[in-house]
């Protein structure tokens, strides 16, 4: 499965952003950093700083929140989209896996769909759970690309013939990795993100991609996997397509000294 961040465009994450399931993901993720009026919070990986002004309504005008990425056109059009919001927000590129904060400068901390991405993630989580104070929650989310679910899939394709690596997997992974960065699981959240539209799902899942790369990899021949894609634009015509993506949510909370 392909994790690579240079697959990230600002147009695939509005798309993204703009599924029921994704939006009520954040907010499940927003209510789990506990944030209280006056707080300073840290969005890494913020994209486009739509999470970013989100958490602000709810710090106040006298808390912070600080959004983050290590892609200088995210951090722009971030600044753009914010240009008339009275908010107190900051962005600013940054690193990761290498925060330049000093140590429990943050009430809180949260990252989406960031660590997959990431050649060390557990430095990044480590990174997050320096710059937060003793008692502060780290909330991340992560996608798991192995309960990819797809209909139709043939007598004799499924999924299994994509690749699924450990970052593919970070999902499952997360609540361990919270557990090596020295953190106290709070609580585990699975969101099941279901697309029927063939095209949606194509873009949100790079599903023609996935099965390209599953040809490329000998696992299936041309053939099979022209007779899938078949299917599956068949399948869309008839509206019984059919797919599911299945994420997790980990609140974690760093021990009071
Ligand atoms: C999937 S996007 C986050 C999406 C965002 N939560 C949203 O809903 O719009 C992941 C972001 O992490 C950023 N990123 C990748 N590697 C990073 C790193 N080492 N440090 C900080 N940000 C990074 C990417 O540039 C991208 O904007």
């Amino acid at each position: 499965m392909n994790t690579d961040a240079s697959i990230i465009s600002i147009e695939y994450l509005d798309i993204l952003r703009s599924l029921p399931e994704i939006q009520a993901y954040k907010k499940i993720s927003y209510e789990l950093l506990n944030i209280k009026a006056r707080q300073k919070i840290l969005e890494v990986g913020c994209a486009t700083g739509e999470d970013v002004r989100a958490l602000a309504e709810r710090v106040g005008l006298k808390g912070q929140v600080v959004g983050i990425d290590v892609d200088i056109a995210m951090i722009e059009e971030a600044q753009k989209r914010t240009k008339n919001a009275s908010l107190p927000i900051k962005f600013d590129q940054g690193d990761a896996e290498k925060l330049n904060f000093a140590d429990h400068s943050f009430d809180g901390c949260r990252a989406e769909r960031l660590l997959h991405l990431l050649d060390q993630p557990l430095k990044a989580l480590q990174e997050m759970t320096r710059v937060v104070r003793p008692g502060g929650r780290v909330v991340l989310g992560e996608p798991d690309w192995a309960t990819l679910a797809i209909y139709p899939s043939g007598p004799s394709i499924d999924t299994s013939v994509f690749e699924f690596d450990q970052s593919a997997i970070m999902g499952r992974r997360l609540s361990s990795l919270f557990k090596q960065a020295g953190l106290q699981v709070l609580k585990i959240v699975p969101v099941t993100c279901v697309i029927t539209d063939f095209s949606l799902a194509n873009q949100a899942f790079h599903l023609k991609s996935q099965i390209l790369s599953a040809v490329n990899r000998g696992m299936i021949s041309n053939s099979i996997a022209l007779e899938w894609l078949i299917d599956l634009a068949e399948s869309a015509q008839k509206g019984e397509f059919f797919s599911s993506l299945t994420g997790f949510i980990v609140c974690g909370q760093k021990p009071l000294d």
